[in-house]
């Protein structure tokens, strides 16, 4: 039974900024997300051809942006071309894309704090995990409170640990497969950040015995958020930024 470490991050995360209100992973996002009273953001993380940290969820472009293809081919002077809002609604036309420097910029001038999901191109996990880990350690250097770091691609968590150590990283997790658990405590995870329907009594309690954190996404419907509460999870990320007041 290990002791539950102090956890300094609050239970609601508003998803790639404001879930889908706005353009995700835009500082537009982010902006709508903290006028809804959201203090924790969840974002996407990735490298452009020349190793520049930005934000994007998908690999390719095309949903999301102006641009086509895959967004880890392009470097950032190309990237920073293109317009990630129009897609949304004509309003946010012209929104860029941001690199994680003008996010980690933003949360801090506000004391805002984040959840930098590691989204790697397939094929460049573990140097994502580095290099994002590089770049949030020095952009949060002195900081109260660093940037929690998660992944579904354990080898991505591998490179964060390898480069930032001190900085806490969680397994995202969308079914409980073969070995999680075992690759968590390896990893030296300090969080299981989980689809939120795999949460039940019995996991959430094995968790808290093992020094870790509970969390859930991606959370949209009311009877879903009090069921993660009265489980006695500790963070909820959501699109409904709209519908779940982080100050209850
Ligand atoms: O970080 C939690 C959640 O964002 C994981 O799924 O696909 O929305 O990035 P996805
Ligand atoms: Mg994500």
């Amino acid at each position: 039974m290990l002791p539950l470490a102090p956890w300094p991050y609050p239970r609601w995360i508003a998803h790639r900024g404001a879930g889908k209100l706005a353009p995700e992973n835009t500082l537009a996002a982010f902006r709508l997300g903290a006028q809804y009273g959201y203090r924790m953001f969840e974002c996407d993380a990735k490298l452009s051809a020349d190793g520049v940290p930005f934000l994007l969820h998908d690999a390719t472009l095309d949903r999301t942006t102006t641009g086509h293809g895959t967004g880890g081919d392009l470097p950032w002077s190309q990237l920073a071309q293109l317009d990630a809002g129009g897609w949304h609604s004509r309003s946010y036309a012209g929104e860029p894309l941001p690199t994680l420097e003008h996010l980690a910029r933003y949360c801090i001038a506000n004391t805002f704090l984040l959840n930098i999901e590691i989204k790697p191109t397939p094929g460049l996990e573990e140097k994502t995990g580095r290099v994002v880990a590089e770049h949030a350690a020095r952009l949060w250097q002195g900081q109260a409170v660093p940037p929690l770091l998660s992944s579904f691609r354990p080898e991505a968590l591998a490179g964060a640990r390898a480069t930032a150590p001190q900085l806490p990283r969680a397994l995202l997790l969308d079914t409980l497969w073969n070995g999680w658990h075992g690759v968590a405590r390896e990893l030296g995870c300090v969080a299981i950040v989980c689809n939120h329907a795999l949460w039940d009594a019995a996991l959430v309690a094995q968790m808290h015995a093992d020094g870790l954190r509970a969390l859930s996404y991606t959370v949209n419907d009311e009877w879903a958020a009090q069921r993660l509460i009265d489980l006695g999870t500790d963070g909820t990320i959501t699109d409904r930024v709209d519908l779940f007041s982080p100050a209850a």
